[in-house]
């Protein structure tokens, strides 16, 4: 046994004798048990978790309904492939998630296993009902890491270097990241002016006749945390209807009340055509889907969505007791007040360390600060950002990093979280923050 006789014993060196580094790990630990918002290691310590398993555990770890509702399934059924023997389970899953995505008209949806498996899936659905290639995407943004999804995500040191040739027909452009304006403006005085760069790529870049989808992040997730005005979303809207294109929200990271909205793009009343969903729909299970116009999904022949496990019986069991959980509980709302509290104290922080932080920013709880060098020339501080991180997780929380220069700390706590334990880890983070800031660093 040679895991056992390792135990407590420089764990992390145990398994990167096994696991490659391609496989990064956020928080060197090795998890034991894991309850609301809490994680406890091997040796017993316990870590509040802010990362909540990249914002999939927005109902926390284990919530008794979710636990009840997989042993049930358990006891019943694991597996049929719904493509071989249906179940119920699965269009109730479908059935809810009409319900709950933007738009009056009629919908229909898939179930998949990941976020990159709905988002390739969106992509597939919008080529094959439009007849026609492009795919627009955004600087900044994170799809996944299948070869199409790759394709369209934007951080190239750690997720693409050696990876292509990539998928022809995406096209990007850059993404409205106030912050770092990728024209050049102030956004109290911008008038949304990055709008005019979707006239320049259908002038230039692309064809306005071969557009077959927009994919946005409403708020970029590993990107940084970067919302999109409104007025940009609109234009995007505006495009779409005025090209025959596909509006696809992908709300994989922004989804299931993290943003104080159900979904993150009803903060711009734009309704997208079809929405990809995966992480927080099912309390860590592996389920995700895309739901949307339904024209669009009856465009593609039989056979052409699916997948071995794609909807499997007991990750719909849980996804259901989450969805009960969701509305029963207002997580949106509460996210909403969460956010509140959080914004607040990053904001006592900037002054605090206002030559440290440049900018702090989000949606209800899907917060995150950007840490630079120098607020003037807003020099992004990556070295910092993974400083503070180390320093956090000694104090007892985990966070993660995020951003294309990874200079960005971001917070995802499970909604659920009680105020006072959210005060707890604020007040972790400070200390860590005040150290870091304290040794210019070093930890
Ligand atoms: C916005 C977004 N889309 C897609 C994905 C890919 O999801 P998965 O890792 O489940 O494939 C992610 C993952 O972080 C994401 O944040």
């Amino acid at each position: 046994m040679q895991g056992e006789s390792q135990r407590g014993t420089e764990p992390i060196a145990w398994l990167r004798g096994l696991v490659p580094e391609a496989v990064a790990v956020a928080a060197p630990i090795l998890v034991e048990r894991a309850e609301g918002v809490w994680l406890e290691d091997e040796t017993g310590r316990r870590y509040l978790d802010m990362a909540a398993g990249i914002g999939t555990l927005n109902v926390g770890h284990r919530p008794s309904e979710v636990v009840a509702a997989v042993r049930e399934q358990l006891e019943r059924f694991i597996h049929t492939c719904f493509s071989v023997a249906p179940y119920r389970l699965y269009g109730e899953v479908v059935e809810r998630l009409v319900a709950l995505t933007p738009g009056s008209f009629p919908k229909k949806g898939v179930l998949f296993n990941s976020g990159a498996e709905a988002v390739e899936n969106a992509v597939k659905i919008a080529r094959r009902a439009t007849g026609r290639n492009t795919v627009l995407c955004f600087s900044g943004a994170f799809h996944g890491r299948t070869l199409l999804t790759l394709t369209m995500t934007a951080k190239v040191s750690s997720y693409k270097r050696g990876f292509g040739s990539f998928c022809p027909d995406v096209v990007r452009i850059p993404y409205p990241y106030c912050y770092r304006c990728p024209v050049g403006c102030e956004p109290s005085s911008c008038g949304t002016a990055c709008t005019r760069l979707l006239d320049e790529a259908m002038a230039g870049w692309a064809d306005p006749e071969d557009l077959a989808a927009v994919v946005i992040e409403p708020e970029l997730g590993e990107g940084g945390f970067v919302p999109a005005p409104p007025e940009f979303l609109r234009s995007l809207r505006d495009l779409c209807d005025r090209t025959g294109a596909v509006f696809v929200a992908d709300e994989v990271q922004t989804g299931f009340g993290r943003t104080g909205k159900m979904f993150a793009i009803e903060h711009s009343g734009v309704v997208p055509d079809l929405v990809t969903v995966a992480k927080s729909i099912a309390a860590g299970l592996p389920l995700s889907a895309v739901v949307g116009r339904a024209e669009l999904l009856d465009a593609v022949q039989p056979g052409g969505l699916g997948g071995t496990y794609g909807g499997n019986p007991v990750a719909c069991a849980a996804a259901l007791a989450v969805l009960d959980m969701m509305v029963r509980d207002d997580l949106p709302a509460r996210a909403m007040r969460l956010g509140g509290r959080i914004g607040a104290r990053l904001e006592s922080w900037r002054d605090r360390y206002p030559d440290r932080i440049g900018d702090v920013r989000g949606l209800g709880a899907m917060k995150a600060v950007e840490l630079v060098r120098d607020p003037a020339t807003r020099e992004p501080d990556p070295e910092l950002a993974r400083r503070w991180a180390r320093a956090c997780q000694d104090e007892g929380v985990v966070v993660l990093t995020a951003g294309v220069r990874g200079n960005v700390v971001r917070l995802l706590p499970p909604l659920v979280i009680s105020d006072r334990e959210l005060d707890e880890a604020m007040d972790r983070m400070e200390r860590a923050l005040g150290r870091v800031v304290a040794r210019g660093g070093e930890v």
